[in-house]
């Protein structure tokens, strides 16, 4: 039987009926078209299906969505401010720091995650932010680079 799922994704409230085993990755693929969440290894090991929830990092493929009833998600998508990329959208471009990019969306809600706590880290701090996040291409040296680089952007921009 199904349930009804009250939640509200990217500042928009959604109501769903979804069976009560649903994961919230799928919710977000299969139900809202929100393909820019990945599914790699759908068993909560490498975050490519990172998301926020209520402002804290959860991997979306080890969540059922019925837990995150009248609460709010946002996925990559969500990030932007409009057609305007998010700064650490900008960064990974500017820096080349993604090659297949199935990794890149969960890197950067991790990136948005840690600057939203901690909006001035150390090359460490963002080392540990995405220690969960597997990349099978980059080496990781880029995606340091950039989010550190999104940091010192920010920090000057609020001078
Ligand atoms: S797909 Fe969710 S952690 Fe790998
Ligand atoms: S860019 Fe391919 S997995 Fe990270």
């Amino acid at each position: 039987m199904k349930k009804i799922l009250n939640v509200t994704i990217n500042g928009t409230p959604y109501e769903i009926a979804i069976k009560p085993k649903t994961t919230l990755v799928e919710v977000l693929r299969n139900e809202l078209n929100l393909t820019g969440t990945k599914r790699s290894c759908n068993a909560g090991g490498c975050s490519s299906c990172s998301v926020l929830v209520d402002g804290k990092v959860v991997n979306s493929c080890s969540v059922l969505a019925l837990q995150v009833d009248g609460k709010e998600v946002t996925t990559i998508e969500g990030i932007a401010d409009g057609a305007k990329l998010h700064p650490l959208q900008q960064a990974f471009l500017e820096h080349g720091a993604y090659q297949c990019g199935y990794c890149t969306p969960g890197m950067i809600i991790a990136g948005k995650a840690l600057l939203d706590e901690n909006p001035n880290p150390t090359k460490q701090e963002v080392k540990e932010a995405i220690a969960g996040n597997l990349c099978r291409c980059t080496g990781y040296v880029r995606i340091v680079d950039a989010i550190l680089a999104t940091a010192k952007k920010l920090q000057e921009e609020a001078k």
